[in-house]
């Protein structure tokens, strides 16, 4: 089913990191008021309330979800609200309770009100200490040790099980770290490779929560959005997978990337002061193997480290440059 443009989409999440970038691109292919924007809390952005419909919608309030579905009648959603790795840790009952609740909040609704198609992320965080870490597999030990990895991996096997005892069809990839100019992520453990480049465009040093050895699979913005929409504009029989699919682009280090940035920014430098958030590095994949991705529906990355960080400079200095 490819959405046609007089269909409607809703974000839910859409002020997030992932949130901010996919509705502005859905809003490109298929106009700005056939996609909804939804998020627990009012966009500092104002292009994402200016250039569609916008509702304050906490995934919590499942009558308010329910009420914003029968109003926009929505053939597809993409739920992208949750609380990432490292703010989890830290808050686990709540971060529990929206990763888990959020989504069943979600599916239930889907089925009773029509949703034709749901898109629902999880995470490398679904792997463990015991995951074998380079070109970690499809399938695998599993046996993630965080409240996000724990609540990403039941979330995966609730989605099959809706796919199996509801036919909804519902869609979901693991993502590796996330990096882009437009948006900042909030609270994961990939962070520090968004907050590098903003460091290193400022002119500033950058204090490295990780290790400068810590390899972890990583992706590129225009990357992520590609896949998700390719898995979502993808024939259902090509879908093989429902729990979620292994996705994978670029693996790195902070010595990697900061080697990267210093060829466009030789004076650049890191330091590193290790923290929490090194421990959950240490239980996740160093590097990906998607080979069922690249198989059912034909994905294939278009960024490295360097092209990404090229990018990434270009548009942060523009960004720094006034109006
Ligand atoms: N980027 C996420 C995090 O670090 C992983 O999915 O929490």
């Amino acid at each position: 089913m490819q959405s046609t443009p007089s269909d409607t989409i809703l974000v839910i999440g859409a002020g997030g990191q992932l949130g901010l970038e996919l509705t502005h691109e859905l809003r490109q292919r298929y106009g700005a008021s056939h996609v909804v924007a939804a998020d627990v809390r009012a966009p500092k952005d104002a292009a994402t309330t200016e250039s569609g419909p916008f509702e304050l919608l906490d995934v919590l309030d499942k009558n308010r979800l329910e009420e914003v579905i029968r109003q926009y009648k929505p053939k597809q959603v993409y739920h992208l609200a949750a609380l990432l790795s490292a703010t989890a840790e830290k808050n686990p009952k709540f971060g529990w309770q929206l990763n888990m609740d959020g989504l069943f909040h979600v599916l239930d609704a889907a089925v009773d009100l029509g949703v034709q198609r749901v898109y629902w992320p999880s995470s490398i965080a679904v792997f463990g200490p015991d995951t074998p870490r380079e070109n970690t597999p499809q399938l695998t030990v599993m046996n993630p040790n965080t409240v996000y990895g724990i609540s990403k991996l039941a979330g995966e096997q609730w989605c099959e099980w809706y796919f199996r005892k509801h036919g909804l069809d519902v869609r979901s990839l693991r993502y590796p770290g996330l990096i882009g100019y437009k948006s900042l992520p909030g609270g994961g453990t990939t962070d520090y490779a968004v907050d590098i480049y903003h460091k290193a465009v400022a002119g500033q040093s950058y204090e490295c929560f990780l290790e400068e050895d810590t390899y972890l699979p990583m992706m590129y913005m225009p990357d992520a959005l590609k896949a998700t929409l390719d898995l979502m504009h993808a024939p259902a029989e090509q879908i093989k997978i429902r729990s979620s699919y292994n996705l994978g682009a670029m693996s790195f280090s902070p010595k990697e990337i900061t080697a990267s940035i210093q060829r466009h920014l030789p004076d650049f430098q890191v330091t590193y002061q290790p923290d929490s958030r090194q421990q959950i590095a240490n239980s996740w994949p160093a590097s990906i193997d998607d080979q069922h991705a690249r198989r059912d529906w034909n994905w294939q990355p278009d960024f490295d480290l360097d092209k990404m960080t090229q990018d990434m400079l270009l548009h942060l200095k523009q960004q720094l440059q006034p109006a």
